[in-house]
């Protein structure tokens, strides 16, 4: 069969996965669990984390009971106990409004990354990795992350085209064995009328699922399939408890690599003072990061994602481009993309201020002082931008910065990009608020705050 014939002719997307239905029992059970995330119940009745309205509402929700049972898991090892807990959980689950949002941007990434690797010139001998990478489908029948990943070369003609006699690697670790069955099932129908084995030789994608933990099946997988000296696009999208710094160091260490973090902060403020901290420890790549429950609570959050910042790029990435997606209900997502390259960091940003308004999800910048939330409109919002510059020219000498220092400050330091500030300076400049003046001798644009 030719990979011509590797051809979407079945889209995949029916609606044909049955919701979960928690038994009673399974729901007495996970009330219980919820109850038994000590490390958390500890903290509230320290009165350390006084949980409000929309915090009391989300532990009724059952994927936050998941959250919790998989915080519970800091511990160590699972437990028998804990392990039967874990099973009983869904296989699948009901897709969060920023869940919808974070897959929107994914997909708009992955659509600037496929290409250029495939095209480009590493020609396609290029990895994809996942370190938790669920079912690859939700209740609703939306895809997960394996999925968008692979349609990204599926749906695109002229890439399959490309990607035949190429080696292009898809490699997804799951410790839940029934989500890893899954996974494979939903790979499988998309890549129908080829089996997933006939993948290499006939469409040049080498697609494997391992079940384990991403810590250290992932990169048993990287090493089996010699992905290192090459460039990998790591997704490590666990339930927020972050993963091991030495992964992320060896990743930033090779050629043209990438990481996408998911980070709950949360999670780390509350095991700060608990048995737990020493997962902390592997996250951070130190110990200082206990210091936040030294922190006043407002700040807590702040405070770990400052120091998360700094060990990814401690780790080797030199741009580090992290923000909150937030959706309509306040519930708020941490994620992190560290990247060496200039252009990376520009398609990251490309595809953030990209993804469809219609997920009513904003952005946070956890730069900004004043952590307003920016709503992903078609006209993306840009006051906080023009804050952001009016201080940055506040801090120069002379109040005063080329148009191209304040881009560059723009691009590197906050979530706009370089566009969004130059319309923005031209905007400051029409009303009144800054000076633009050309230099006599250098052949630029000089501001100047009023
Ligand atoms: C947030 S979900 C992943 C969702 C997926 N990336 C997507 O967007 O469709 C986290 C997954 O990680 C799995 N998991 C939890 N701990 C893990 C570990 N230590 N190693 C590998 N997978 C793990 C869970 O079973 C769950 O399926």
């Amino acid at each position: 069969m030719s990979a011509r014939l590797w051809v979407s002719h079945r889209q995949v997307d029916e609606h044909e996965i049955a919701r979960p239905v928690l038994t009673r029992s399974t729901r007495r059970a996970l009330l219980t669990l919820d109850v038994r995330a000590s490390a958390m119940a500890r903290e509230v009745r320290a009165g350390a984390h006084e949980p409000n309205d929309r915090t009391r509402r989300a532990r009724r929700d059952p994927r936050h009971r998941e959250e919790s049972i998989q915080g519970a898991t800091f511990r160590g090892p699972p437990t028998e106990e804990r392990r039967t807990d874990m099973a009983q959980e869904p296989v699948v689950w009901d897709a969060d409004p920023h869940t919808k949002a974070k897959h929107d941007l994914y997909r708009r990434y992955l659509d600037r990354w496929m290409p250029i690797m495939i095209r480009g010139a590493w020609k396609g001998d290029v990895t994809y990795a996942e370190g938790f990478s669920g079912p690859g489908v939700y209740a609703d029948g939306s895809p997960g992350s394996p999925l968008i990943a692979f349609d990204t070369i599926r749906q695109d003609e002229s890439l399959r085209a490309r990607s035949v006699k190429k080696n292009v690697r898809m490699l997804f670790v799951e410790q839940r064995s029934d989500r890893c069955d899954r996974l494979r099932e939903e790979l499988a129908k998309r890549s129908h009328p080829l089996a997933l084995d006939a993948l290499p030789e006939k469409a040049g994608i080498t697609v494997e699922i391992r079940q384990g933990s991403y810590d250290p099946t992932l990169v048993a997988l990287l090493d089996e399939h010699r992905c290192w000296g090459k460039p990998i696009l790591a997704v490590l999208d666990s339930w927020g408890g972050g993963v091991n710094i030495d992964l992320v160091q060896r990743i930033a260490k090779n050629p043209s690599s990438e990481v996408l973090i998911t980070l709950q902060p949360q999670f780390f403020s509350r095991f700060a003072d608990a048995p737990e901290r020493k997962h902390g420890d592997a996250v951070f790549g130190h110990s200082r990061w206990r210091d936040v429950a030294k922190q006043p609570s407002h700040r807590k959050t702040r405070w770990l994602i400052e120091r998360y910042r700094d060990t990814i790029h401690g780790a080797g990435f030199t741009h580090v481009l992290d923000f909150e997606l937030v959706d309509h209900r306040g519930a708020s997502l941490y994620l992190v993309f560290g990247t060496a390259h200039d252009k990376g960091l520009q398609k990251m940003k490309e595809a953030m201020w990209e993804v469809d308004p219609g997920y009513g999800s904003g952005y946070r910048d956890p730069r900004d002082p004043n952590q307003q939330t920016l709503l992903i409109e078609d006209r993306p919002q840009t006051h906080a931008l023009r804050r952001l510059i009016r201080a940055h020219l506040e801090a120069q000498p002379a109040r005063s910065a080329t148009v191209h220092e304040i881009c560059d400050f723009a691009f590197r330091k906050t979530i706009f990009k370089t566009a969004q500030a130059s319309s923005v300076v031209k905007e400051m400049a029409e009303q009144g608020d800054v000076i633009r003046v050309r230099h006599p001798q250098r052949n630029l644009d000089v501001i100047t705050l009023r």
